[in-house]
């Protein structure tokens, strides 16, 4: 089983960007955990963040080229915009889960838009980072 986890704008920022919305735990943390996870399953983990709409394209194609099983993307402020992230995606066929660390229903009503969750194998709101611990189990769980 091999996943790429694909964050998206900003994401490079967790643990000091808006604590109080998005909490305190560092991005390299993240990764570490979710390594951890993997490994205890025997699955394989990519990790990409970018900035940069192309280069997260580029980086989904790259995932299908590689033959990776499931994709864990939090797309940040291009989820509510982002049509070529969304064609990227359905291009593949690679099943991936939403991931918003912040409940995105509780804030600004141009948050309550996702240009992913109808095409999306599962969507996991609102749990702090903890949401990208749930997800790889949900994704581990569909690919048994
Ligand atoms: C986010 C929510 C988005 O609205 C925001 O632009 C982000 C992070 C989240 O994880 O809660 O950058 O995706």
């Amino acid at each position: 089983m091999k996943f790429l986890v694909l964050q998206g704008p900003n994401l490079n920022l967790l643990g000091t960007r808006e604590p109080e919305t998005y909490g305190a735990v560092r991005l390299s943390d993240v990764i570490t955990s979710l390594d951890k996870q993997a490994s205890s399953a025997g699955a394989v983990l990519e990790h990409a963040q970018s900035n940069h709409e192309g280069e997260i394209v580029d980086r989904i194609q790259a995932a299908a080229v590689a033959g990776v099983d499931g994709i864990i993307i939090n797309p940040g402020a291009y989820t509510h915009s982002s049509i070529a992230i969304r064609d990227a995606l359905l291009s593949t066929a690679i099943p991936f889960i939403e991931v918003h660390i912040s409940n995105v229903y509780a804030r600004e009503s141009f948050r309550h838009k996702s240009m992913f969750s109808d095409i999306a194998a599962g969507v996991i709101v609102g749990c702090g980072t903890f949401g990208y611990t749930l997800a790889l189990t949900a994704m581990i769980d569909r690919l048994r």
